[in-house]
Parts: structure tokens; sequence; C-alpha cells
């Protein structure tokens, strides 16, 4: 199993980011935390300092809209580090989206945070790690790119274009020696879900941030947040379209 000295990860300041902060810290990990809100980062870094009884978080504040920033930042974050091994994609969002609403301007931020902010870091990591023979990439998708259903067209469609850029870039260096991972949870209690009531099969940040490392760790390629997401998603994309559109799945 893989142990990692130096990880990122964008998308840190709360939820799944978060606790997979602070698990890998605990075990000795240093961290670079990236997000947007700065009182979070920091709050989480002091934290994290506080348990290890040293420095071993560093919060950097950035929005992944600015894509031209990502293979800059990159570099620095590895140099501030003293390495990097691990980069994992956890920055995300999901507008809520009325029934009968059409909105591109919403779409496209979905596609901009889920998608192309994962392009804009994920890029330099390939090509960093591909250089140097070693490293591990991990993103996070989720069950609801592996169909369309009425209610998240464009949720559904950037997690699903995420789980093939992530398969792509396996493809492409992991005959380098580098391991892309992808991370399909089901429902996890968070900022993104909160309000949404009780959801089936939902498990914790850190019950889901604690069966993810285990996943990265292993290098396996595709894994279901817990393992019975398999099972029901299985079923779910195994229903014919002539059925699937009448239900609320
Ligand atoms: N919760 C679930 O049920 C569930 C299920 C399947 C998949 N997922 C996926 O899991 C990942 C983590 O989500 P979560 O559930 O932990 O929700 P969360 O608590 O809302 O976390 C989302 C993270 O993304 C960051 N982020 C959002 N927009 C950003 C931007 N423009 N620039 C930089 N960072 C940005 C947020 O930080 P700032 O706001 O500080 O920027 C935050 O750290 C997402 O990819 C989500 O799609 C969640």
């Amino acid at each position: 199993m893989a142990r990692f000295q130096h990880a990122l990860i964008i998308g840190a300041s709360s939820g799944i980011g978060a606790a997979l902060a602070r698990r890998l810290a605990a075990g000795g990990t240093r961290v670079a935390l990236v997000a947007r809100r700065e009182g979070k980062l920091k709050e989480l870094a002091s934290a994290i300092d506080g348990e290890a009884g040293e420095e071993r978080a560093l919060a950097y504040v950035h929005d992944v809209h600015d894509r031209d920033e990502a293979p800059e930042l990159l570099q620095r974050i590895a140099r501030d580090l003293g390495g990097l091994d691990l980069v994992i994609y956890a920055a995300g969002i999901s507008h809520n989206v009325a029934f009968d609403e059409f909105d591109t301007a919403k779409d496209a931020d979905t596609i901009e945070v889920n998608l192309l902010g994962a392009m804009a870091w994920l890029n330099p990591a390939a090509e960093r790690f591909g250089r140097l023979g070693r490293g591990t990439i991990a993103g996070i998708g989720s069950i609801a790119g592996d169909r369309g259903r009425p209610g998240a067209p464009a949720y559904n469609t950037s997690k699903a274009a995420l789980h093939t850029y992530l398969e792509a870039l396996r493809n492409r260096v992991g005959r380098r020696g580098v391991r892309v991972v992808t991370l399909k949870p089901g429902f996890v209690e968070t900022e993104m879900v909160a309000g949404m009531g009780k959801l089936p099969m939902m498990v914790s940040a850190d019950r889901a941030a604690q069966i993810m490392l285990r996943k990265i760790r292993r290098g396996s390629v595709t894994a279901y947040i817990p393992a019975r997401w398999r099972v029901a998603s299985w079923i779910v994309r195994s229903i014919p379209s002539c059925i699937f559109k009448h239900l609320k799945v």
C-alpha cells in the first residue's frame, strides 16, 4: 500500500476534501489545502498543525475558474511542501436547478468547476508525475455521472466527463508508473447535500475519506464509495431508457 509524504488537495476547505486532509495529515503526510474560503482553510490548517504539534498543513487561496494560475501554483506548492506524491481534485459544485429550468450560465459554471478546473490542475500534475515516473492522482466523480437524470443535467454531465477524462489520463500516464484513481461516492453528508433531508446509504465525510484513502493507497482504478454503490449503480445503468425516463432516481 502506498504511503504519501506530500499531498495536494484542491477543494479542501470543507466536506470530503477537508476530511481527506485531516486523515492524511494524521498519518504524517504534509498537506497543501486549496480552495476559495481563506477563513475555512486557515482554521483547518491550524487544527491540523495543532493536532500534529508541528506545521503540517499549508493553505492557498485559489478559485478554480482561474485556470491559468494552476500550473505555476502546483509547482510552487511542490516546492513549499518539499515534494509532491499525491494530488486529489475534490472541488465541486452542484447548483440547485428546478425541473423546468434551463439555465446555461449555471450549467457552464458547473462544467468550469467540476471538469475544466480538474483538467487545469490534473494536466500539470500528470505532466510532472509522468516526467518523474511516479505519483498518484485521484479525482472525485460521482454515482451521478453514471446516468443522465432529469434533475441535474449539467452536474451529471460534468461527472461523466470527469470519469472519462480520468480514464484517459490513466491510460496516458499509467504506463509511466503514475496511478490515476477515479472515486465515485454515493451520498455524503456535506454542505453540498445540506437541506436535502435523509438520503439513501449516506455516509459521513470522514467515513468517505477513510474509504477513499484506502482505495487510493491500493491504487484502485475506479472505486465506489462505499462499495455497495457499485451494485446500485449497475442496476440503475441496466434500466432501459424507455423505463428510466419515467423514474426519479
Ligand atoms: N456530498 C455528496 O453527496 C457527494 C456525492 C458525490 C460526489 N461528491 C463530490 O465530492 C466533492 C466534494 O464535495 P463535498 O460533498 O465535500 O461538498 P463541499 O463541502 O461543498 O466541498 C466542495 C469543495 O469544493 C470547493 N470549491 C467549490 N468551488 C470552488 C472554486 N470555484 N474554486 C476552488 N474550490 C472550489 C469548496 O471550497 P470553497 O467554497 O472554499 O472554494 C469546497 O472545498 C465534489 O466534487 C462533489 O461533487 C459529493
